[in-house]
């Protein structure tokens, strides 16, 4: 046994050892030994903490020219990101890539809404026509859970206002069938469009009014604030917000056909910032094309290209201009395609040698897909990732489009492939952008690259937002996982790494247990 001082001389002996313990990223990535791997392939070694959590900037490039606070991107997927998921994303720091099954007004729609956004206002009041009955009012009350409905000349979300009305006005009227005209309240107090938040937190607090409308200078209805939002209306200081206009940052995906080409106009139209080359085989002529256009047509545009798992890939897109890839195949949690085609690769290994190739000509990646965990996001930002984008993991929020629905006493709700029969089924020709994805131009058979399923809801308990609190635990893990400059770390081989075998894997997860409750918030 050492003696003491032998112990004191510990950190010097390590001097005779010729490597440090574990392997640096390229000896563990080496697949000419060991094959891919994939995020559970491997294990990150602890290092030394000489620095508090709040020194961890998390700050990271989505593209040349965008930067995040928070390296988290939700997948242009159909049951995970149209406008309430991209607000939520942006708004957290991250951002959110709006999907395009669906019609190109639909899309821009949903880009406008994001880009419109302003903390607090509620942007699409649902309103009532005066000339609805008591009885409507009553069951709209039922419906949304909620009263104090603008009421509008033509009954119209944006139309002139009339009155409100509210659960005092029709509280104890028992005679159903009088017109909400009637019975409205019509001493309103108005804020006018372009009002703070502040300044119209304030004037509620004042007046002592449960609702305050805005309106713009024609009189007709543009947003609302509610009291009871008063206390619910949170500071989002990483929100990732562009510069100039101080609006939040919203990407969208198109696909590779000339008719994109008319569904961008309108998506730069509505303010968009960051486009997604949407396909599943990005080094083709189409896309190659595609990307050429559109920074001739819209230099400012900055645009995403994929999906690559090769160098060679990478340097096609790279020389065409990109500015930003976006790294997967066949490891999202719904796709079939390494099956089906026989293509693809481990996602730890496909990011790994893209991010090594990429980031040498300053192009930001994206990990797409395979995170299924907080520890798959820490692992692809190990290996030269930017940002990790998520579809699976943010799917079962309340921020992503559909209903929750009950199987086997679970909450649930439902997800898909885009290369799913169901999500190519989808009937508008136009609309169909899973199409564009996963078939080249030509094709007439269309062989599915991805299934259909659901996945157990993500309601936590803290938050009436249930993202936000999925993305702020998520954030926060990340925060005490990384070292302080994980990049640099990982390059000059200080950030070491474990093979981890199957065996292993074993051994890191639950073992042994007759049975146990995963809860990973409080
Ligand atoms: P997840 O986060 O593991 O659920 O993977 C999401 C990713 O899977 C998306 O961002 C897409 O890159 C990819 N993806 C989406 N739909 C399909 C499909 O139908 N087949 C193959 N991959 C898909």
């Amino acid at each position: 046994m050492a003696s003491f001082n032998d112990c004191s001389r510990a950190l010097e002996s390590l001097n005779q050892y010729q490597t440090k313990d574990g392997l640096s990223v390229s000896e563990l990535m080496d697949s000419r030994t060991r094959g891919g791997l994939t995020y559970n392939d491997f294990l990150i070694l602890p290092g030394k903490i000489d620095f508090p959590s709040s020194a961890v900037k998390l700050e990271t490039k989505l593209t040349k020219k965008i930067t995040l606070n928070a390296p988290l991107v939700s997948s242009p997927m159909d049951t995970v990101t149209e406008s309430e998921m991209a607000i939520h994303m942006a708004l957290l720091g991250g951002i959110g890539i709006i999907h395009h099954n669906c019609s190109p007004e639909e899309q821009a729609e949903m880009v406008r809404k994001v880009k419109k956004f302003e903390n607090g206002f509620i942007n699409s009041p649902v309103v009532i026509s005066p000339n609805a009955t008591v009885f409507e009012a009553k069951q709209m009350r039922e419906r949304f859970g909620f009263s104090g409905f603008p009421v509008t000349e033509n009954g119209e979300q944006f139309g002139k206002v009339m009155g409100i009305i509210t659960s005092r006005d029709i509280q104890f009227i028992e005679e159903d069938s009088l017109l909400v005209s009637q019975v409205m309240t019509t001493d309103l107090v108005t804020g006018k469009q372009g009002i703070t938040l502040s300044e119209g937190n304030e004037i509620l607090k004042t007046t002592k009014k449960g609702k305050l409308l805005i309106v713009d200078d024609n009189g007709n209805l543009v947003s609302m604030l509610s009291r009871t939002d008063l206390m619910k209306n949170q500071n989002y200081p990483l929100a990732s917000k562009s510069a100039t206009t101080k609006q939040l940052l919203c990407g969208a995906a198109i696909g590779t056909i000339e008719a994109d080409k008319e569904r961008l106009a309108l998506l730069v139209e509505a303010g968009l910032d960051v486009v997604v080359l949407d396909s599943s085989q990005g080094n083709s002529v189409f896309q190659i094309n595609m990307l050429q256009w559109i920074k001739q047509t819209y230099p400012s545009l900055e645009v995403i290209a994929g999906n690559v798992v090769t160098r060679e890939q990478a340097a096609s897109l790279i020389a065409s201009g990109a500015d930003g890839l976006r790294i997967g195949m066949g490891s999202g949690s719904i796709c079939i395609t390494q099956e089906v085609m026989a293509c693809g690769r481990p996602q730890g290994t496909a990011v790994y040698n893209v991010c090594e190739f990429a980031n040498k000509y300053g192009v930001p990646c994206m990990a797409d897909g395979g995170i299924q965990n907080i520890g798959h996001i820490i692992k692809a930002l190990a290996l030269g990732a930017s940002t990790a984008m998520m579809g699976g993991m943010l799917a079962g929020t309340h921020e992503s489009p559909g209903e929750y629905f009950y199987q086997d006493g679970k909450r649930l709700k439902a997800y898909r492939g885009m290369g799913s029969i169901d999500a190519m089924q989808k009937t508008d020709k136009k609309a169909n952008a899973s199409t564009s994805r996963y078939f080249s131009e030509s094709d007439s058979v269309l062989v599915a690259q991805g299934v259909a399923g659901a996945v157990v809801d993500r309601v936590l308990s803290r938050s009436s937002s249930h993202t936000c609190t999925t993305v702020y635990n998520t954030h926060v893990k990340i925060l005490v996982s990384l070292t302080k400059s994980l990049r640099s770390e990982v390059d000059a081989s200080n950030v070491r790494f474990e093979f981890r075998s199957a065996s292993a894997q074993l051994e890191g997860n639950v073992h042994n247990l007759h049975s146990y409750e995963k809860r990973l918030h409080n």
